[in-house]
């Protein structure tokens, strides 16, 4: 039986990004455009069920990890009874979530294996808090990040980096760390449609770097051994109880290593965060026939780097960047 999860540039994919819903409860403005995105009709989204058909195909296929993003996952209604049909599979599960309403959930998530959890939070200042996300949001964030934590959860913290916005939190963020064993990952903001991206916007790898140098001695920082398949680049402040990272898609693509799949709340398969590309599921679902074909040609045409826009030039082309869907439809 060969092996469908495998593209023709060698890469096997373990790891399948599950998006529940298309709504999130705070509009991040990196993340979709200020007048909402166009919804899928209700029929259009998948059910519980399909959710757990469909990722059983890929555990049988191979699939190990799974993550669930949205928009923000928990606010599907369903959400507790997802957790535990993905929980009788023989996978990792995991969740990315803006941590509003987790509080909520901490028993269904433990019950249900559920360790790892990364939370968005792109500043520490209530006010601009409010202004990226446009919502008053932060105390309830900021509790629960610390709530995680003591839960014993694995957390992880994304901070999307923009240019005259967050970029002089980044030392704020790192002294976070002294004390909580949390990983924080400034998050180079990247191109989708209806963000507005512009590449000046953007805070790079190496202008993180630079701020860390002027405020750390340098034989305090430490460069960690990344993850096998790691988005990030890892370092830590020494005697620090967490640590810091990079995630730097557009000025240093970790494509090479890329074990991802991404299943949107229509059932739509894509291949690449990047591209704009999707193969049904659903409707072949539905139909009762065989999903995995469709998954073994999608796999096939992925491209080897960010869907095709292998060079900064292209991804700055608009019409190859707005081509895909907006990020809240993607779930990162
Ligand atoms: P781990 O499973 O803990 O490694 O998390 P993750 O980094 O895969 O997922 P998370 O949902 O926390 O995403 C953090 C950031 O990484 C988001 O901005 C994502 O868009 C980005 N990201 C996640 N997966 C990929 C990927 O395959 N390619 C690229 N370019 N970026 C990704
Ligand atoms: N660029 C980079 N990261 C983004 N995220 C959302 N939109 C963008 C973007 N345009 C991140 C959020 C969230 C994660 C799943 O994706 O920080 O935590
Ligand atoms: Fe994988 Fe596409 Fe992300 Fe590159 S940009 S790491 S190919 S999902």
């Amino acid at each position: 039986h060969n092996n469908i999860l495998q593209d023709l540039h060698g890469r096997n994919h373990g790891y399948l990004r599950i998006s529940l819903i298309e709504r999130c409860n705070l509009r991040c403005s990196y993340c979709m455009p200020e007048e909402g995105v166009q919804l899928s009709p209700k029929s259009h989204i998948m059910t519980y069920e399909e959710i757990y058909e469909i990722a059983k195909t890929f555990v049988n296929h191979g699939v190990t990890k799974i993550r669930l993003t949205g928009g923000e996952p928990l606010i599907r209604k369903d959400i507790p009874v997802i957790l535990e049909k993905l929980a009788t599979l023989p996978v990792e599960l995991s969740i990315t979530s803006n941590a509003v309403i987790i509080d909520k959930f901490i028993d269904v998530l433990k019950e249900n294996g559920v360790k790892k959890i990364n939370i968005s939070l792109d500043s520490l200042d209530k006010n601009k808090f409010h202004q990226i996300t446009r919502r008053d949001q932060f105390d309830i964030v900021y509790k629960n990040m610390l709530l995680l934590v003591e839960e014993g959860f694995t957390v992880k913290v994304n901070v999307v980096l923009m240019k005259d916005f967050n970029e002089n939190e980044i030392i704020d963020f790192i002294n976070l760390t002294k004390d909580l064993p949390i990983v924080i990952r400034f998050i180079e903001f990247m191109p989708f449609d209806g963000n507005k991206w512009d590449m000046s916007k953007m805070v790079s790898y190496a202008e993180v770097m630079a701020h860390v140098n002027a405020s750390f001695s340098e034989e305090d920082i430490n460069r960690l051994q990344d993850a096998p398949n790691d988005t990030s680049k890892n370092y830590k402040i020494k005697d620090y109880k967490g640590s810091f990272a990079i995630i730097s898609s557009v000025t240093n693509p970790f494509c090479d290593s890329c074990n991802r799949l991404r299943l949107t709340a229509n059932g739509q398969l894509k291949n690449c965060l990047f591209s704009s590309e999707e193969s049904d599921l659903l409707t072949t679902l539905r139909a009762g026939k065989s999903i995995e074909p469709i998954i073994q040609k999608a796999v096939q045409a992925k491209f080897k780097v960010r869907g095709g826009m292998d060079t900064l030039e292209k991804l700055q082309e608009p019409k190859l960047h707005n081509n895909n869907r907006s990020m809240i439809t993607i779930g990162g």
